[in-house]
């Protein structure tokens, strides 16, 4: 088919495709297609704005290495991340009910998804409940604790918390030239599903800004900046883990995380205390708080 007009340019795309062997890959493309074509003649894309696409997009790809995505921090500051991470957590749990509304069977909703980010770093220490976890970071130190437990409510003992954050000036050690792991340790629940350790209280920070994704934002004149913020993937055997955050309410920046991830449910309250005795006994020579937050895992299909 020679395309006469843009209404055939579209369709003689999509004939493309009709030998395509995998229908998803064709249904992908298929879509992309549509939409990319439909925008374009949506905003009556000019050559010179779309060569300034192009020039975006390969100096995108021109500013990953092995330790900086762009692509993912640009898919992040999209939105294309997060609407991901929501959908498959929604098609995951499509046999007990969406997480974060109640099923009718489930007495609790999973635990909500969101976004990785790049800063996990695999094989942090495996530590004992209530170790410190950040010995020597920066920042305010707080007592974490709670439970993991089932959507019905059972704990689970034995389930694995892989933690990290950033230190109270908002830098992870990833950031550091040389530094070790630290703010980071793997630690599992006791015979009770519960889990308690001391780390610091993290702070806000912004995405790497001095590449195309900065510029993007400051085009759009939107902050860099994410919310204080403790990453945590929670599994255990038979249920689907989650990955996911929890955020210090009253942040600055929780209503306009630059990478979409704020779900309400993961807003954690973090209480002040004087110096004294802690909740797991430690005597706390200066002030300190605490955070309290229960996981609840989807069970798997038998
Ligand atoms: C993070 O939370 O570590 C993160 C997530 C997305 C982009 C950059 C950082
Ligand atoms: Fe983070």
């Amino acid at each position: 088919m020679t395309p006469s007009n843009e209404d055939e340019l579209t369709q003689a795309a999509l004939q493309r495709l009709d030998g395509a062997p995998d229908p998803r890959f064709a249904q992908i493309m298929r879509s992309l297609i549509t939409h990319l074509h439909a925008f374009v003649r949506e905003v009556d894309l000019r050559p010179e704005e779309w060569m300034a696409g192009i020039e975006f997009l390969t100096a995108t790809g021109q500013t990953c290495t092995d330790k900086r995505q762009e692509f993912i921090l640009l898919s992040d500051t999209l939105g294309a991340s997060m609407m991901v991470v929501m959908l498959d957590q929604l098609r995951a749990s499509g046999r007990g009910g969406p997480p974060g509304r109640p099923d009718g069977r489930s007495v609790t909703p999973a635990t909500e998804a969101t976004v990785q980010g790049p800063y996990y770093w695999a094989g942090a220490p495996e530590l004992p409940c209530g170790a410190d976890i950040a010995p020597g970071t920066p920042g305010e130190p707080t007592f974490y604790s709670g439970r993991v437990t089932d959507t019905q409510g059972q704990p689970l003992a034995g389930a694995l918390l892989d933690i990290w954050s950033g230190d109270g000036e908002g830098v992870y050690d990833m950031q550091v030239e040389g530094a070790g792991m630290s703010a980071r340790a793997r630690i599992r629940t006791d015979a009770e599903g519960r889990y308690w350790f001391w780390s610091i209280k993290p702070s806000y920070y912004p995405v790497p800004v001095d590449g195309p994704v900065g510029r993007m934002l400051a085009g759009i004149r939107h902050h860099p900046n994410r919310p204080g913020h403790i990453h945590m993937m929670v599994s255990a055997p038979a249920h689907a883990p989650v990955t996911t955050h929890l955020f210090v309410a009253g942040t600055p920046y929780i209503d306009s995380d630059v990478v979409y991830g704020v779900r309400p449910s993961l807003i954690v309250a973090f209480e002040p205390h004087p110096a004294g005795r802690a909740p797991d006994g430690r005597v706390m020579d200066q002030p300190y708080w605490s955070a309290h937050y229960d996981f609840h895992l989807q069970p798997t299909a038998a």
